[in-house]
């Protein structure tokens, strides 16, 4: 299988009219899916950007690009760089601003059919409150992502995600400000991510959802420069599967938590894999940049998948790891 990951742009047009409806259904913490193919936050933009080359509809629901309150300009270009099996990015939190989400964004994708999951992100505990509040009852939103990879302003710029109290205090803030199920998304550049997800799950999350990209840096040796503007990215595709399975694991051991498993999934085989190791839901990201139909290539494949590893349901792989154990 030729994993070499080269950026393409989308070429032609494509619909599945999907007749099977519930084999592949899943409940995720209360919100019924489709299938469990999910699209990936920031890798799916705001929805009408893959509207033209998919219907969204058939999808097992798309994660929104990050919003914080007010919009922002992300960072200094270059913010992609190409990677063996992967991609290095530093497009930061460029994004419209909640306000805007609300007024255009979720009008347009109302009818589309697609279960829509928004992605919050800030820089203070509040902003997340906020942000939480704003969302509550937003037509159109079934559930919230709470990314936690950014600096906490307040705290000396360490990323919320790598502290256990700033993660737990994040979704207690995002609890008490909000009815929605939501899913803290962890990064698994920590020392130990089931504490963090332990954190989380004590703060009130519904689930989680990882992996988000690992830092990374790209060097020019001939002039000396880093490749990205932001001097280092994060590091997304087929490169860091195992890590991320290896943390789907880990948080799934600890905590019990329905859990989003993301990171380089580039085919059916992977998205078995994620199941396996503990995901209810996968998010596929990256490869989508590649092959834009490359989700509904996967649940067209899904059901023969699961009947060749002899279950019926995507469920009945969740977390069914097999460990080895001493006599
Ligand atoms: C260009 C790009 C933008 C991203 N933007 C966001 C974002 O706004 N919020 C977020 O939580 N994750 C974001 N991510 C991380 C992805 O959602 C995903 O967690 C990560 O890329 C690993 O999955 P993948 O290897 O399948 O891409 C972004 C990833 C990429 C490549």
């Amino acid at each position: 299988m030729n994993r070499e990951f080269a950026a393409r742009k989308p070429n032609h047009l494509i619909r599945i009219h999907d007749s099977r409806p519930d084999p592949l259904s899943v409940d995720l913490a209360g919100i019924k899916l489709k299938n469990p193919i999910l699209l990936a936050s920031g890798t799916a933009g705001y929805g009408a950007e893959l509207s033209s080359v998919m219907d969204l509809g058939t999808v097992g629901g798309i994660i929104l690009k990050s919003v914080t309150e007010k919009s922002r300009k992300g960072n200094p270009s270059p913010r992609i760089w190409e990677t063996p099996c992967g991609m290095l990015n530093s497009i930061g939190l460029e994004n419209m601003g909640v306000d805007a989400l609300i007024d255009e964004v979720l009008p347009s994708l109302d009818g589309s059919g697609v279960t829509v999951l928004a992605s919050i992100a800030g820089d203070t505990v509040d902003e997340y409150g906020r942000l939480a509040a704003r969302l509550d009852g937003a037509p159109g939103v079934s559930a919230l992502e709470v990314n936690v990879s950014c600096p906490n302003v307040e705290k000396g710029g360490i990323h919320f995600g790598a502290e256990a109290e700033a993660t737990r205090a994040v979704a207690s803030i995002v609890r008490e400000n909000c009815a929605l199920s939501f899913f803290v998304k962890l990064s698994a550049a920590v020392s130990d991510v089931a504490r963090i997800a332990l954190a989380a799950r004590s703060g009130g999350a519904s689930g989680l959802s990882l992996i988000n990209t690992i830092p990374g840096l790209a060097v020019d040796p001939s002039t000396r420069r880093p490749r990205l503007g932001a001097v280092t990215g994060g590091l997304s595709g087929p490169a860091i599967k195992p890590i991320a399975l290896k943390a789907i694991w880990d948080c799934y051991s600890a905590t019990g938590l329905p859990i989003i498993g993301c990171g380089g999934i580039y085919d059916v085989d992977d998205v078995c894999e994620f199941l396996v190791a503990g995901s209810t839901a996968v998010a596929i990201g990256t490869v989508t940049f590649q092959d834009p139909e490359r989700a509904l290539e996967i649940i067209e494949a899904l059901p023969r998948a699961l009947s060749a590893l002899g279950v019926e349901s995507p469920g009945e792989l969740t977390g069914s790891l097999r460990v080895w154990r001493e006599a």
